[in-house]
């Protein structure tokens, strides 16, 4: 298993492009279900969760044409309306395959994701808003099947803001007979990427961006070429490693209107931000200021940028605050942040983080994705060598994250 081996104390300076966003892509993907046309892709990111979703998607008959940051599928020859254990086990966002499937085919076999390393993230309103289209599904075997005659519009109101349920959902709707409500839907950014690709399929969609979608369904929907939006949660991850780290980094390809309140949180932690309409110059000269934040959905502040954020908070001047209301087990960064020197407390979903001086490196365990990246984050402001187990975690959902490190300076190395 590889591991990286972080030598901290170097200042970051330099330019880093920002890649495609793996929660936009994963479902943009799973569109390719939807047509039996030519759907061009292209800024998909260089991610294991990439290459994950295109097994499962080529195991259908869909045909998958991949180079770089370009995939091509048609779906003419989709034969196998099934996704397996084998592959759904290592990626919950698989579930993505069940609405289109089931929409264009009138059937779908999907595994049922297990449980995971930060909550045990049921998907009960995905198979409750396919109900109330319609179809009828009954769970064996570890299987979820599916099936339909024709999908019917209906109002659906989920009972808690999900985001690949919203996903799920919608893409189920497009081809399904007459209107489809879609209240308390997702907003995040990657949805209305989604949204935006499934228009220029041929689908009918009203409040794209807002938290109820309207959906006209059509017989079908044609091919298409778009490029998926930018990593909000990549980008916002090198501005905190810079807060960190202190240097001068100028982020590109990004979107800057999508940004969410991490960009208010990272100014208001001392980080001095020039933000263009593509890009950010970053520059960072003093302790970073403790923040305290609660995650929320989208324009909340995310998630997926929690771990991050607690890692600067753990060399920041004073104390802060973190609660978690997304998902039930999201700190398992805590203790071994606390093994590099850091003094964080948790009660219940909060996590007291009072600033420490300095950290200091040790070997630690990479836990999920977005810990993995605190703990590199971490690693880069601590004096001495962390050595971080488990860094597949990091592979999933980061574009050579490493390489793009080493480009401005830090000294990451990968032991196989
Ligand atoms: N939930 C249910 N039932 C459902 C669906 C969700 O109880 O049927 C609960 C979940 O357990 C969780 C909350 O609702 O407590 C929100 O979960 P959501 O469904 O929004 O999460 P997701 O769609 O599984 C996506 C991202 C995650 C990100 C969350 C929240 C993708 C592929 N994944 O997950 O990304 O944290 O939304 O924003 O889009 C990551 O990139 O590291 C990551 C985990």
């Amino acid at each position: 298993m590889d591991k990286l081996q972080i030598v901290g104390g170097k200042r970051l300076n330099g330019d880093i492009t920002i890649s495609g966003a793996k929660n936009a892509a994963l479902p943009i993907l799973c569109a390719g279900l939807l047509t039996a046309g030519d759907l061009e892709l292209t800024n998909v990111p260089r991610l294991h969760d990439v290459k994950t979703i295109l097994r499962i998607l080529a195991e259908t008959g869909l045909k998958v044409d991949h180079d770089d940051e370009r995939v091509t599928l048609n779906g003419s020859g989709i034969d196998k309306l099934e996704a397996s254990y084998e592959l759904v086990k290592t990626m919950r966002a698989s579930i993505l395959v069940l609405g289109p499937l089931l929409a264009r085919f009138g059937e779908a076999k999907v595994s049922l994701p297990g449980g995971c390393a930060i909550g045990s993230r049921p998907v009960d309103q995905h198979i409750k808003g396919l109900q109330a289209l319609g179809a009828e599904i009954s769970i064996e075997g570890g299987y979820i099947y599916a099936k339909c005659k024709k999908l019917k519009g209906a109002r659906i109101h989920t009972d808690m803001i999900t985001v690949t349920g919203t996903e799920n959902l919608l893409m189920a709707a497009t081809l399904a007979e007459g209107e489809t409500v879609l209240e308390n839907a997702a907003r995040e950014p990657e949805v209305t990427d989604l949204a935006n690709l499934l228009v220029k399929m041929g689908a009918k969609i009203d409040g794209i961006g807002t938290d109820r979608l309207v959906i006209q369904g059509v017989p079908e929907l044609h091919g298409a070429k778009h490029a998926v939006i930018s990593d909000r949660i990549e980008a916002a991850t090198f501005l905190c490693a810079v807060a960190a780290t202190g240097g001068d980094i100028n982020i590109t390809n990004t979107r800057t209107d999508i940004f969410d309140v991490a960009l208010d949180k990272l100014r208001e932690l001392g980080l001095d931000m020039v933000v263009g309409a593509n890009s950010i110059r970053a520059t960072m000269n003093a302790r970073p200021r403790p923040v305290s934040f609660r995650t929320t959905e989208y324009p909340g502040f995310p998630t997926d940028m929690q771990a991050q954020f607690m890692a600067v908070n753990t060399i920041a001047s004073g104390t802060s605050r973190v609660t978690e209301t997304i998902f039930e087990n999201r700190f398992m960064h805590v203790q071994e942040m606390n093994r590099l020197g850091a003094s964080i407390q948790t009660e219940g979903n909060t996590a007291f983080i009072k600033g420490v001086e300095r950290l200091v490196g040790a070997p630690v365990m990479a836990t999920d994705l977005r810990a993995s990246a605190s703990l590199v984050i971490a690693a880069m402001a601590a004096e001495g060598t962390t050595v971080i187990d488990r860094i597949y975690h990091l592979d999933r959902g980061y574009d050579r994250m490493e390489a793009k490190l080493s480009a401005v300076g830090a000294d990451v190395v990968r032991i196989k």
